[in-house]
């Protein structure tokens, strides 16, 4: 195996996730500006040939595993052409995509048949009116309909997002459970994160232990001892098919074995989603750099990957980019 990919740390990145647009369709608080993002002209995006090449040349690598992400991925209108093509690279196993699900049940068929192996949809509350709030459009009732969907078509893994905030959804934990308590799911609970723009505070964090207590209080969680390949902390409800996951990006930092590196939409190769020290692949790709040159370009930048979070204290500093415009 090749070590290209491995920074100071040891920690090797077989899992690139790819963020296909900064635009989206909805405007959740917690991740988007108010004002929005502005849309760029995709001729400044990585083209879907592009994102291709890029992924065949680290799958020489050792990555193995590609999410798709955004803004919202499902606005690309290439979107069927790039996992297709993602799909024909031999050691890539699994293409993943993280979507708000407003546009996913009528791409679905189309996308799976193409290559995708699972989808993570975002859910972060059961009321239309909170939904409002939160994603600042409507749409439940439409994401709600593409999750069923997903869930009642065998071909495809699906996890469902949420992202609790004090005062606005954080008592819907329990409600949430419940409505998927008999679904082979995981419904994972991700800790309020800042970034650019989403004028995070501590009085609006809800941590994991909190949310965990507020389950147990209405449903056994039994943990699961599993080997998992993810960063959540899983557990299952007794007697149900589902199981409910916890992502404590702030208080249980996972960053000693993590193996995400990250594609921005404008190309830009970043270690760490929250290290905004970030190299342009584009430019040089566009010049005509070949496969050694981009991926030393990119190893040079991963060698100094930061231990963790970027570095940050939370308390005083965020990202300068939103999340939007980076990618989960
Ligand atoms: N904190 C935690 N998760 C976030 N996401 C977006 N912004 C944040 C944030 N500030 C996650 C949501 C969504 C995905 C696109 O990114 O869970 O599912
Ligand atoms: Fe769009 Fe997803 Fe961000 Fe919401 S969380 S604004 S749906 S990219």
């Amino acid at each position: 195996m090749s070590t290209l990919l491995t920074d100071q740390f040891g920690r090797f990145h077989s899992y690139l996730r790819i963020s296909l647009t900064p635009a989206c369709n909805f405007r959740c608080t917690y991740c988007m500006p108010e004002e929005g993002h502005p849309a760029l002209p995709s001729s400044h995006l990585l083209s879907a040939r592009e994102i291709i090449k890029l992924v065949s040349w680290l799958a020489d690598e050792g990555v193995t595993k590609v999410r798709l992400t955004g803004g919202e991925p499902t606005l690309r209108k290439d979107l069927v052409e790039i996992v297709e093509g993602i799909g024909r690279i031999p050691q890539i196993r699994q293409i993943g995509m993280t979507t708000n699900g407003f546009l996913l049940g009528e791409q679905l068929p189309r996308l799976i048949e193409a290559g995708l192996t699972s989808v993570n949809i975002s859910l972060d509350s059961l009321s239309e009116q909170t939904f409002q709030k939160i994603a600042r459009t409507n749409g439940l009732s439409r994401v709600l309909d593409s999750i069923h969907l997903a869930l009642q078509t065998p071909e495809i893994e699906v996890k469902i997002n949420s992202v609790l905030m004090r005062g606005i959804n954080e008592t819907e934990a329990p409600d949430l459970v419940r409505y998927f308590s008999n679904q082979e799911t995981e419904l994972r609970f991700i800790e309020f994160m800042p970034f650019g723009g989403n004028h995070w505070e501590l009085s609006k964090f809800v941590p994991s232990a909190e949310t965990r207590l507020l389950i147990s209080n209405q449903f056994e969680l039994e943990k699961i001892n599993e080997t998992h390949d993810s960063v959540s902390e899983p557990f299952r409800i007794k007697n149900h098919p589902l199981k409910v996951g916890f992502i404590s990006s702030i208080t249980d930092q996972f960053c000693t074995s993590c193996s995400r590196i990250r594609l921005t939409a404008d190309g830009k190769f970043r270690s760490c989603l929250f290290d905004d020290g970030e190299v342009d692949l584009l430019t040089p790709l566009r010049k005509g750099a070949d496969k050694n040159e981009i991926l030393s370009l990119l190893t040079s930048h991963l060698k100094v990957k930061p231990a963790k979070h970027g570095g940050h204290d939370f308390s005083v500093q965020t990202t300068q980019r939103s999340m939007t415009s980076i990618g989960g």
